[in-house]
């Protein structure tokens, strides 16, 4: 049985042709992780899925993780991560953007990159989509690697970058805080949110990928700090404050995203090492549930600064 791919329409492909509620072969299993390597984002739409068949589907990728917190866990499922929009829970998600409210809004990041061990990838599962809204963005940061010139591609090479975890908007260096103001309940600190103080964590800008072998520019704005030490590679500050809004920038392109608008059924996997991620936000009072599984990783691509 050969599996249909059809391109998305910048970056990630959509894979059809086989049939979640059956048993998966090893061969389609082997062909579902190679187009994985090789695209990063892979859409799939129509599937018959429930909580059991969205975790089997998943292990086909790695390991999965258990949510850290208890709370959060479905005591059926602890691999099933649930992300819900309720009233009680959407006040300290929601905040004002060019004077709309929205709620669940996330800048593009990579999970737990903040960590130094981002974990290896996810898979998103629409249950109850939006009737507006709600959008997942994608970012392919491999082909904005291959998209940059060679003088800046070599310059990379010898640069480190420096991520800074934070709950204020406000507080992050490159994300666009224009028209951004704060909602009442939006959380000030980590520990409004029981999360510990964590500490700067460095990537190289240039990552190679630990499975794949493609460079990945390790770029992105949320809580995108500064480069390390940059005069070591003739920099001024200035020049590499600049060199960040420009790379930032770069990922922003819309020629390295796809953005999903779901339907119940759809899913999305993404390979977390590669790609960055986003979200648009609902206006409040729209209901959303998403289910989601994660897929562990044992490499650390980053290295916390705990001097
Ligand atoms: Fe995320």
């Amino acid at each position: 049985m050969a599996l249909t791919v059809t391109p998305l329409e910048n970056v990630g492909v959509e894979v059809a042709g086989f049939d979640i509620a059956q048993p998966i072969t090893d061969d389609i299993a082997a062909q579902l992780v190679a187009l994985w390597d090789e695209h990063g984002i892979l859409l799939f739409r129509g599937q018959d899925v429930n909580p059991e068949r969205q975790i089997a589907f998943s292990r086909l990728f790695g390991e999965l993780e258990i949510h850290p917190i208890a709370e959060t866990r479905s005591e059926d499922y602890p691999e099933l991560f649930t992300l819900v929009n309720e009233p009680e829970k959407e006040k300290f998600m929601t905040a004002t953007y060019k004077g709309r409210q929205l709620v669940g809004k996330l800048d593009w990041h990579m999970d737990l990159h903040y960590t130094g061990k981002p974990n290896r990838g996810a898979l998103l599962r629409g249950v109850v989509c939006a009737e507006e809204d709600g959008m997942t963005g994608f970012g392919d940061l491999a082909k904005a690697y291959d998209a940059l010139d060679e003088q800046t591609q070599t310059l990379l090479q010898q640069l480190e970058v420096t991520y800074a975890f934070s709950m204020q908007r406000r507080h992050m260096r490159y994300v666009d805080v224009d028209g951004y103001e704060p909602g009442a309940y939006s959380p000030r600190k980590p520990s409004d949110i029981n999360y510990p103080n964590f500490p700067e964590v460095a990537y190289p800008a240039v990552v190679t990928h630990p499975v794949t072998g493609r460079k990945v520019l390790e770029i992105c704005e949320q809580f995108l700090e500064r480069i390390i030490a940059p005069h070591k590679a003739g920099l001024s500050n200035d020049e590499a404050i600049e060199l960040l809004e420009r790379l930032v920038a770069h990922t922003r392109k819309p020629e390295f995203h796809y953005f999903h608008q779901w339907e119940p059924g759809d899913m999305v996997l993404w390979d977390n090492w590669r790609a960055m991620h986003c979200a648009t936000g609902t206006r409040p009072g729209m209901a959303r549930v998403i289910h989601r599984t994660t897929i562990m990783g044992d490499a650390t691509l980053g290295r916390v600064l705990d001097a």
